[in-house]
């Protein structure tokens, strides 16, 4: 049986256990520091397993040796946004966090597949990278496939149709830069442009930019957890299944669309090695200039990382 260890047994790191329970594609390890909290909510979810019909085995722990030979660690601990707070307030707690993580994951199973939930995400990935010293693909960042959800669902709900039949790509930083593209956004393979009108379009886009910062304002004391799960899942089973599927995650780039070293959205292909291919869209000026600029703020806050004398 393959293995896959969550990392932060927290909203999202349980939800996504759960969800990854009832696909019964691997045994799921939940750590985290809180004593209890792991084991409680592994038991929970097995003790649901006979309503529920899975048969997957759940182990909870705060023992990072637990790691050992895992196929995919996905990284959810550290701290979420609170009303008013930006992603990159989370910054200095949470990439001290990142840092201790990835040198256990490096410690205890060096051969796996890193997938980063923690925000802020691109910058994330990037200390988990540093850290690790893995290989370029072993290290992918989840954010493209939620905010492309969030946009789809945003197209489905303002046409009136079933969410099933909408695609979305969505590039760029996990942040208010992101980069939704309507053109390779579609319904039943129209693209939406022939679907909606522009204002429309501006509006759901807008909308999608601040998804994570509207749920955050619903919940105040934490942020979006289900789709974010959803998201991870999905990443999770196309590793694990070897699918070669193309979603958009955040991958490191080496000068793919004039960008290097650092991590964004890009659609890749996502397999057992990780990110097995990264996919190159012809995109047009204005697409361009808006990766730049969400690339550039990735930047910002690396350089502000390094500053902090945390990388
Ligand atoms: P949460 O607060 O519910 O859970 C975080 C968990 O991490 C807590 O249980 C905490 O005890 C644990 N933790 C802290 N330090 C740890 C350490 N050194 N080792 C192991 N566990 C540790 O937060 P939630 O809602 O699950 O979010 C987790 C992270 O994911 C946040 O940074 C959030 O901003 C991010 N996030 C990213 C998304 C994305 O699209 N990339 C979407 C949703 C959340
Ligand atoms: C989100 O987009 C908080 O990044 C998280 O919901």
């Amino acid at each position: 049986m393959k293995k896959v260890s969550i990392i932060g047994s927290g909203n999202v790191g349980s939800t996504t256990a759960l969800y990854l329970a009832e696909k019964k594609i691997a045994d799921i390890y939940l750590i985290d520091v809180i004593e209890g909290l792991s084991e409680g909510k592994a038991l929970d979810a097995e003790e649901g397993a006979p309503i529920r019909r899975y048969d997957t085995e759940l182990r909870g722990t705060t023992d990072f040796s637990e790691l050992v030979d895992s196929d995919v660690v996905v990284v959810t601990a550290g701290i979420a946004r609170k009303p008013g707070m930006s992603r990159e307030d989370l910054l200095n707690t949470n990439a001290k966090i990142i840092k201790s993580v990835s040198e256990k994951i490096a410690a205890y199973t060096p051969n796996s597949v890193i997938i980063m939930v923690t925000n802020p995400l691109d910058v994330m990935a990037y200390v988990a990278l540093k850290t690790t010293g893995f290989a370029l693909k072993k290290v992918v960042g989840m954010a493209g496939i939620l905010d492309s959800t969030r946009f789809r669902y945003f197209i489905a709900h303002k046409l009136g149709v079933s969410v099933r039949d909408t695609t979305a790509m969505v590039l760029g930083g996990h942040g208010d830069s992101m980069v939704p593209l309507p053109r390779y956004s579609t319904v039943g393979g129209i693209p939406i442009i022939e679907l909606l009108p522009k204002d429309n379009i501006d509006k759901i886009i807008e909308r999608t930019r601040k998804g994570g910062a509207e749920i955050v304002s619903y919940l105040k004391t934490g942020s979006a957890f289900y789709a974010p799960a959803a998201a991870v899942a999905e990443m999770v089973e196309c590793i694990i299944r070897d699918k070669r599927r193309i979603l958009p995650c955040s991958a490191y780039l080496r000068g793919e669309y004039g960008i290097e070293g650092i991590f964004i959205g890009v659609p890749i292909m996502l397999g057992k090695n990780g990110v097995e291919k990264i996919i190159e869209l012809e995109l047009i000026p204005e697409e361009k200039e808006a990766l730049y600029t969400s690339g550039s703020a990735v930047k910002k806050v690396i350089e502000k990382l390094e500053e902090l004398g945390v990388l």
